[in-house]
């Protein structure tokens, strides 16, 4: 046969191998409801109106009409009782083999996949994203995380052989990841989905619980996603209990804190990040803390801009921007810059703004009630110091709803807020560099320190890579990190600390436990004799003697510690030995 027929053969055998060692997995149905899908005809969010301190009011930030009725927040009481009843789940939980645990990540998987129409129309309304935004930032990276957790989720959590030191050399010493129990979440509302599914995945896997506390800016489409994670739990006999969602503001926040969690990720903003610090420092739960970003995109002269150009669009127009990780700071060689701009401004002036829903949009809404205000501010300062607007730069006071335009500034430096605070919105600002070396000085000069994208041949922007204090860095790509799922998540400085997602986010579900115990058959530990109580005359001679034989550098100081140790156990004991320390 030739070669193709043998490949043909080949994937004929593998394919029919497939077919019979596929799993069953269950199939999940779980649709809007009448009134979700209705909403509240004729009812619109009137802007600036203050949140009710009792209830969450749930609108479209694209056409500010109303979604359904306002929802309750949680009380600090009933966040404990969900604590309580995710505490009992995880107890059942935490005995379930990982084969059960993965075929609920499977389900999961089926779900999202088989749902993916209605979970991004759901997170487009209520986040005002338009559905590709939604497919990039919600299912994608989702769908990666489940096969990552499926096919090497117990390689990273099975009892891990470590060496067990020089005087235990017959020992066996062991890490074990035991769960840690009830994890709590405390999330944003850029990405309603993934938000909850990303620490709601890893926890489950690691036989944990969850109550996760979802935005008052972003809670309605929870109904939604929380009556799906019920029905999946159902589906493979997991405790429906299991992942438990909290709605509400800071009293929720805090009472998830402090009100029985085992430990806590929180992901939002710097400045609530230290106030979960805080509230976590009383009953010293564990803190993950992933905070802002201002990730610098930095195009050196030798970048393709064909690769790149829309690469940088896609990393600072994304969700309208509202992104952790999103290119905050374009940093482009002077010559390349003018390319680069005209390139970015023939895609830039024919972007289509509007709600999320209506077809063809590239750039939906803004999520937060002010924070087209707060992006104009911003715009507005640098404007003042010399940037200039190519496109973009002015709220549309005529707009739907709470929506800011694409915006392009060049000349901008270091001067203005814009390159300081976190922008969270659809600017690109771009900065002109002279060489490599200011590239890196300029992107290091940030209180931030999350993500970062450096575009230019490899070796170079490799280089350059390597000298971004950053907790993540994609070279030639933009925040591809976060698509191979095996990676951590998480930055330095004001970004935060520790991580979630990847081998270490998900051991981090665990209690790292260490574990030693006896490794040749038959061969016990004792204490030496002139080492038990009480301890005999020679018993620190003894000691120094081992320390001699193990620990020596070379050969001859081990057999001079042999030599002392036989001499050690000759010295005779004297008859007694009184209190003050002399003999009598
Ligand atoms: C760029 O900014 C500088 C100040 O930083 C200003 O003097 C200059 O006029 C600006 N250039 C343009 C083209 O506006």
């Amino acid at each position: 046969m030739s070669r193709i027929g043998h490949l043909i053969l080949f994937s004929f055998v593998y394919a029919i191998y497939r077919l019979i060692t596929h799993e069953w997995v269950p199939q999940v149905d779980v649709e809007l409801t009448k009134e979700e899908k209705a909403g509240l005809p004729g009812k619109r969010w009137k802007p600036g109106t203050p949140f009710p301190k009792d209830f969450i009011p749930c609108y479209d930030p694209g056409t500010l009409e109303m979604l359904g009725p306002d929802m309750p927040a949680d009380t600090a009481d009933q966040v404990r009782v969900k604590i309580e009843r995710a505490r009992i789940a995880q107890k059942k939980w935490a005995k379930s083999s990982f084969k059960q645990r993965r075929l609920l990540i499977k389900t999961i998987q089926r779900f999202v996949l088989e749902n993916q129409d209605t979970i991004c129309k759901v997170s487009a309304r209520d986040s005002g994203k338009p559905l590709v935004d939604a497919a990039f930032g919600e299912v994608i990276v989702t769908l990666e995380k489940c096969k990552w957790l499926i096919k090497e989720g117990e390689k990273w959590l099975k009892p891990e052989k470590r060496s067990s030191g020089l005087m235990m050399f017959y020992k066996n010493a062991r890490v074990e990841y035991h769960p840690v129990g009830v994890m709590g979440a405390i999330v944003p509302w850029n990405y309603p989905f993934h938000n909850v599914f990303n620490p709601l995945l890893a926890n489950v896997f690691a036989g944990n619980a969850l109550v996760v506390k979802v935005s008052e800016y972003a809670s309605w489409s929870s109904l939604y996603y929380g009556r799906a994670i019920k029905a999946c739990l159902a589906a493979v006999g997991a405790p429906e209990d299991l992942v438990q969602i909290v709605h509400g503001y800071g009293e929720a926040g805090n009472a998830l804190v402090t009100g029985g969690t085992d430990k806590v990720v929180f992901v939002g903003s710097t400045g609530v990040g230290r106030a979960v610090m805080k509230a976590a420092a009383d009953t010293l739960t564990p803190v993950v803390l992933e905070l802002g970003g201002k990730d610098p995109f930095i195009v050196l002269e030798d970048a393709s801009l064909s690769q790149c150009v829309p690469m940088a669009l896609r990393g600072a127009f994304q969700s309208c921007g509202q992104n952790c990780a999103g290119a905050e700071r374009f940093y482009v060689h002077e010559k390349i810059h003018d390319e680069f701009v005209k390139r970015v401004m023939k895609a830039a002036n024919q972007l289509r703004q509007g709600w999320a829903l209506s077809p063809g949009v590239d750039c939906g809404a803004m999520c937060m009630p002010n924070q087209a205000a707060y992006v104009q501010s911003l715009v507005d300062d640098a404007v003042a110091k010399g940037a200039v607007v190519e496109c973009g730069g002015a709220i549309d006071k005529d707009a739907p709803g709470q929506f800011y335009p694409p915006t392009v500034l060049t000349n901008v430096t270091h001067a203005m807020k814009i390159m300081k605070e976190e922008v969270f919105g659809p600017v690109l600002s771009i900065v002109k560099i002279r060489s490599d070396d200011e590239a890196v000085a300029l992107a290091n000069e940030c209180d931030f320190g999350l993500g970062s994208n450096v575009f230019g041949s490899r070796r170079r922007a490799l280089k350059v890579g390597a000298q971004l204090n950053a907790g993540m860095t994609t070279i030639n790509d933009f925040c591809a990190t976060y698509m191979a799922q095996s990676l951590p998540f998480g930055g330095v400085k004001e970004s935060g600390f520790d991580r979630f997602a990847g081998i270490e986010g998900l051991r981090g579900c665990c209690n790292v436990k260490s574990v030693v115990v006896d490794g040749i058959p038959g061969i016990r530990t004792d204490i030496p004799p002139p080492l038990q109580y009480p301890v005999q005359h020679c018993a620190f001679p003894f000691c120094k003697a081992l320390c001699h034989m193990f620990f020596g550098l070379n050969i001859l100081e081990n057999a001079r510690g042999l030599f002392m140790l036989v001499s050690a156990m000759m010295i005779p004991t004297p008859k007694v030995l009184l209190k003050g320390g002399k003999t009598d």
